[in-house]
């Protein structure tokens, strides 16, 4: 793609061209945001023809990615994002806002938001012509990876923290992935994979290691655009997007996403982000709360494994987007997020912990007088429900087991 021209460095502001480097900055290991020539989109490209594309999945936004079309037509690798957006009129009134939506990313291939970074990793793969792509992964970026390769006959290696919900191991297993899980936490597998990738010449993936991964997740914020700021009227107050964060890349991408539309002249107010992390994984929230960008690792126990992460690969840019959006950081309980799990499963979306840690954080920010009634908010649920079974069932009563008779049922009823 000839507008992708090269890399700046997030900390020290070096600018690379596309071939000097394929990960981090070499001078400060900060992380590398991809750089677009806006000037040159700007000239070829008009808002309609993306809104017009007859192009359900990411892959409408083309025009805006620094990656080739990676074909693979009727697979999965053709069907991440274009995930819905709901506006349950039951939840709005119960946190009394006038305009809520919940944008559900378990609707992704494998489930969750990750598979939005995994395809444009795996179109860049094809591009270097990658044998193998790696990456580290709580489970999710290792089963978008997994999904994504298989779609395409691409080989993957994934190293996951033993622990990891089952669910998410036979994802990886299932998808034809070579797994690896190692005995410790994220933190170690992700130190390991990037060993490895070095060793044996592997194309890492790694989240907020790979500058790829945060233009795949951007796309979720040309989404939000579409779907919502589009149809907003200029005098709305800005939206607010409320979305969980473990590395910060997410939160990174989504961030990117605005400021590329932003510099393109397509979007007229950047929306503010809200990063929510559990109050047992807060490292950067923790750096947001001191006013600085210096992430100071911790020791992460959450139940919501997704987002439990001693230290954020991301953290810099997970801080500046909602430092430089007017938005916050929010941190809650493990309970808040089990009990956001039942919560939304009322209406009918089903998440796993760290997408319903979204949903606490927005009832906390409410709480809290950050958020107000005319407020427009959309909350991201970054996973679906069933990649963590054992959570979910915390979050609800156990269902009786009764004789398959009408008395018994009867007699349970108390009818
Ligand atoms: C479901 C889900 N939500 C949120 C996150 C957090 O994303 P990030 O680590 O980029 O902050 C992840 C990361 O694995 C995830 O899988």
């Amino acid at each position: 793609m000839k507008e992708f021209t090269g890399y700046r460095c997030s900390l020290c502001g070096t600018e690379y061209l596309p071939d000097q480097v394929t990960y981090t900055c070499p001078k400060d290991g900060g992380n590398l945001d991809v750089i677009l020539d806006y000037e040159e989109i700007k000239k070829k490209y008009q808002i309609e023809d993306i809104t017009s594309r007859d192009e359900p999945s990411l892959w409408r936004y083309l025009p805006l990615l620094p990656v080739k079309d990676p074909g693979g037509e009727s697979t999965p690798l053709r069907m991440a994002g274009g995930t819905p957006v709901y506006s349950p009129s039951v939840l709005k009134k119960e946190l009394n806002l006038n305009q809520l939506w919940i944008k559900d990313e378990g609707r992704n291939p494998s489930a969750s938001f990750k598979d939005r970074a995994s395809s444009i990793l795996v179109a860049r793969a094809r591009e270097i012509k990658a044998e193998i792509i790696v990456t580290a992964s709580t489970g999710n970026a290792g089963a978008a990876l997994a999904c994504m390769s298989a779609a395409v006959g691409q080989k993957s290696v994934i190293f996951a923290p033993k622990s990891a919900p089952p669910a998410k191991v036979a994802q990886l297993l299932v998808f034809g992935a070579q797994v690896i899980l190692v005995d410790g936490n994220y933190d170690s597998a992700f130190d390991l994979t990037i060993e490895a990738a070095q060793e044996f010449g592997w194309y890492c993936r790694n989240t907020g290691f790979n500058p790829f991964t945060v233009e795949g997740k951007k796309t979720g914020a040309f989404e939000i655009w579409e779907q919502i700021i589009l149809n907003m009227n200029d005098d709305d107050k800005p939206l607010c997007i409320f979305v969980s964060v473990g590395d910060g890349n997410i939160i990174s991408g989504l961030h990117k996403g605005f400021k590329d539309l932003h510099q393109i002249g397509w979007l007229k107010k950047i929306p503010r982000i809200f990063g929510v992390q559990s109050e047992k994984s807060a490292a950067i929230a923790n750096a947001f709360f001191a006013g600085n960008e210096t992430i100071v690792p911790i020791s992460a126990t959450t139940i919501a494994d997704s987002i439990s992460v001693d230290l954020p690969r991301d953290g810099v840019r997970g801080v500046r987007a909602a430092r430089e959006t007017g938005g916050a950081y929010i941190t809650v309980t493990d309970e808040a997020i089990i009990k956001g799990i039942s919560q939304l499963g009322k209406v009918g979306i089903f998440a796993e912990p760290a997408g319903s840690t979204a949903y606490a954080g927005l009832q906390k920010a409410i709480e809290m007088s950050l958020i107000s009634e005319n407020d427009p908010v959309v909350v991201i649920n970054t996973g679906n429900g069933l990649k963590d079974i054992k959570s979910a069932m915390q979050s609800v009563n156990p269902a009786p087991v009764i004789e398959p008779t009408l008395n018994s049922l009867k007699k349970y009823l108390k009818l």
